[in-house]
């Protein structure tokens, strides 16, 4: 079911994007070569206590995963793109490192990512990185009134194409609200004047992700980490952004 935020509703969810934010960008800071995903992580939860706010992930047990998730913060490095479980491991120079994390703060859910290197970063890793940047910003200047949501999808999948990547269609964005995941399933590919009429109101997270040379996953043995199939490396950005009747409200946009 399609939710419908009202202006105040909308008013109401911007402490969960802020404190999302604040989330990301004070991981973003930490990650450095040396640096153990399981700080990164007990950092976010330490920022959570604090805040009062409540992790989507570390009770989060879909269909698809093993158990509940346990961590609050996915941490996916290198090869690995998606719910990334953080483990036992020190950032080595030039890893890449997508951090996605959502919480709710006053019952509202936010839900955002990024991805960073550690150190120095290879050029082709910065290529893939800086496309999915450029897709969710493509992304997001379609999510306006009277839209479609494949206008959404069709925007983001031609950066991703033009760069010379294949989009996987089986993980994208997804309505945002009281949970985490609600409808519509936003694909990261798609037709344009396709689909759901964008009204003010809805509320979604957009979120490529993209692999080096290929768009087929698997999942690593600890049943949560999506790894590319070839071993190529993963990127993903996402943002939380509301529809209105004038631009686009990125609801965890970083200062
Ligand atoms: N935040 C992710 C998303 O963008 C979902 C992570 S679920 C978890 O939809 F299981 F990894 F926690
Ligand atoms: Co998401």
């Amino acid at each position: 079911m399609i939710e419908l935020r009202t202006p105040g509703e909308i008013a109401a969810m911007r402490p969960a994007g802020r404190f999302v934010a604040d989330v990301l960008t004070r991981l973003t800071d930490e990650v450095q070569v040396g640096v153990n995903l399981l700080e990164l992580d007990a950092i976010a939860h330490r920022m959570i206590r604090d805040h009062g706010a409540e992790s989507c992930y570390i009770d989060y047990h879909p269909s698809f995963g093993a158990s509940p998730f346990g961590k609050v913060l996915c941490t996916s490095v290198n090869d690995a793109v998606l719910h990334g479980l953080p483990h036992d491991y020190a950032l080595q120079d030039g890893d890449v490192v997508s951090l996605d994390f959502a919480a709710s703060v006053d019952g509202w859910v936010a839900d955002s990512a990024v991805t960073v290197v550690a150190g120095t970063a290879r050029p082709a890793d910065s290529a893939l990185i800086d496309t999915t940047r450029r897709a969710l910003a493509a992304g997001i200047e379609q999510a306006r009134n009277g839209h479609k949501l494949g206008d959404v999808s069709a925007a983001i999948g031609d950066v991703c194409h033009a760069a010379g990547y294949s989009v996987n269609l089986e993980f994208g964005g997804h309505g945002v609200g009281r949970t985490m995941h609600g409808d519509p399933h936003v694909p990261n590919d798609g037709r344009p004047s396709r689909g759901l009429r964008l009204r003010p109101g809805l509320v979604i997270a957009i979120e490529p992700w993209l692999l080096q040379t290929t768009d087929r996953i698997v999942t690593d043995p600890d049943g949560w980490t999506l790894r590319s199939r070839d071993g190529s490396r993963g990127a993903h950005s996402e943002h939380t952004v509301a529809v209105t009747d004038g631009d686009p409200l990125v609801l965890t946009a970083r200062a």
